[in-house]
């Protein structure tokens, strides 16, 4: 039936921010809240999928039904989602954090009287990227993308840098952080469909029909 159509297929989700340590008590982070990730990771669960969920921190609870694994930086995240690995399907909604301390401080880093603190950052591995390129390619690859200006062609931009088959652009002009609803555009192969604005939840489950609909057309 449909309501069950992604029984025998694991989906791997990211979701929430990273935090990166710069010393013991510092750290560098974002306000992604996780609800649009867990959303997506409880509608696929709805629809019989097996579903990884790899999250940063976040004050929500995990959806019933779903293997929840916690990490806290970028690359525990990546080191998640390859363990995690195989899988049909990947949505990577985490909002992970672009850089990190080079070399996080062993000690809590003391105001010298010489100024601030110099921070030497490194560049995070690209969790979506690395899946897409990854061995082991999920089947079907969804990426997210928080865009202020020109979202259609950022993001049209986006997909193909990133080599996802779906980017997921959400339109963050308004604030989307924390909030319950989102406006978003689904860019696929094909083209760009711009949803109305709708909850959190109704845009999961608008994604995970689709993903549904993707896996029962195919033969495989
Ligand atoms: O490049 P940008 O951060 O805008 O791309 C957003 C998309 O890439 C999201 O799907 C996000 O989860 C993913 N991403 C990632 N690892 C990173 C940066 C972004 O998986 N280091």
């Amino acid at each position: 039936t449909s309501e069950q159509s992604l029984v025998g297929r694991h989906a791997l989700v990211t979701a929430g921010p990273t935090v990166e340590p710069l010393d013991p008590v510092r750290f560098i982070s974002n306000h992604s809240s996780g609800k649009q990730g867990y959303a997506i990771a409880e509608a696929l669960a709805a629809l019989g999928a097996r579903v990884t969920l790899v999250s940063g921190p976040v004050s929500i609870p995990a959806p019933r039904g779903v293997t929840c694994v916690k990490v806290q930086t970028a690359e525990e995240m990546l080191a998640a989602c390859e363990q995690a690995l195989p899988a049909d399907i990947a949505v990577c909604t985490a909002a992970v954090s672009d850089w990190r301390a080079s070399v996080p401080a062993g000690r809590k880093i003391k105001k010298t009287g010489d100024g601030p603190p110099a921070l030497n950052l490194v560049e995070n591995p690209d969790i979506l990227a690395t899946l897409c390129h990854h061995a082991r390619r999920p089947r079907l690859v969804v990426g997210f993308a928080a865009e202020t200006d020109d979202v259609r062609e950022n993001a049209l931009a986006k997909r193909q840098r990133k080599g996802c088959d779906w980017l997921v652009a959400n339109d963050v002009r308004r604030g989307v952080f924390g909030a319950d609803r989102n406006l978003v555009s689904l860019i696929d192969g094909s083209g760009i469909e711009t949803w109305p604005e709708m909850d959190k939840s109704a845009v999961a489950g608008k994604l995970a029909e689709r993903i549904a609909e993707t896996f029962r057309s195919s033969t495989a």
